[in-house]
């Protein structure tokens, strides 16, 4: 058998079961036509109905996202005087209770004169953490998991989310815990 200089076979070199099968494919194009041009109309419209309707959906989950972003972040608990400021001392950590007596907190006076609290509860599994001043940081013996002092956020250990933090209020030389940020 001859080939063309690209390799593939002469149209007369087919064989005649090729040749065959050649004419029958012709003929069911023939019976059962297919608009090509149609076809890509079809696909161009359902790329856009399928793109409005990601998109709205997109917009859909956002939103819903979003509220429950805002109620989650909402503070609710009781108002509680927490401790007069000269007894907070920087480098030193505060225990107190809040929002409930079982619930267990921590205050810190950072560098900068700067007040926060969170729940002593470790976000793995509810060890207590403690205040550790000369790393800035908050750890549970538990599993050795770490939290930064000044915002809670996990850094070491198995923990993935941060402390839940205390709302703080000072009025004059007071503080009080007016709720939880979860
Ligand atoms: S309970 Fe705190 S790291 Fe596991």
């Amino acid at each position: 058998m001859s080939e063309r200089p690209d390799g593939r076979a002469r149209a007369d070199d087919a064989t005649p079961a090729r040749r065959g099968g050649a004419r029958q494919a012709q003929r069911w194009r023939a019976e059962f036509p297919y608009h090509w041009d149609a076809d890509d109309l079809v696909s161009r419209r359902e790329l856009l109905h399928f793109a409005v309707y990601t998109s709205g959906a997109l917009f859909s989950i956002t939103a819903l996202l979003a509220l429950l972003g805002l109620l989650r972040k909402a503070p609710a608990g009781p108002t509680q005087q927490v401790a007069h400021v000269a007894e907070v001392v920087e480098g030193q950590a505060v225990y107190f209770r809040y929002p409930h007596p079982d619930d267990e907190a921590v205050l810190l006076r950072l560098p900068g004169d700067q007040f926060v609290a969170y729940s002593q509860k470790c976000t793995h599994l509810s060890c207590a953490v403690y205040y550790q001043a000369d790393q800035q940081r908050l750890f549970c013996p538990c599993h050795d998991g770490v939290f930064n002092a000044r915002t809670g956020d996990p850094e070491a250990g198995p923990p993935q989310r941060r402390l839940p933090r205390i709302v703080l209020h000072r009025d004059g030389e007071l503080l009080y815990a007016t709720g939880v940020e979860a």
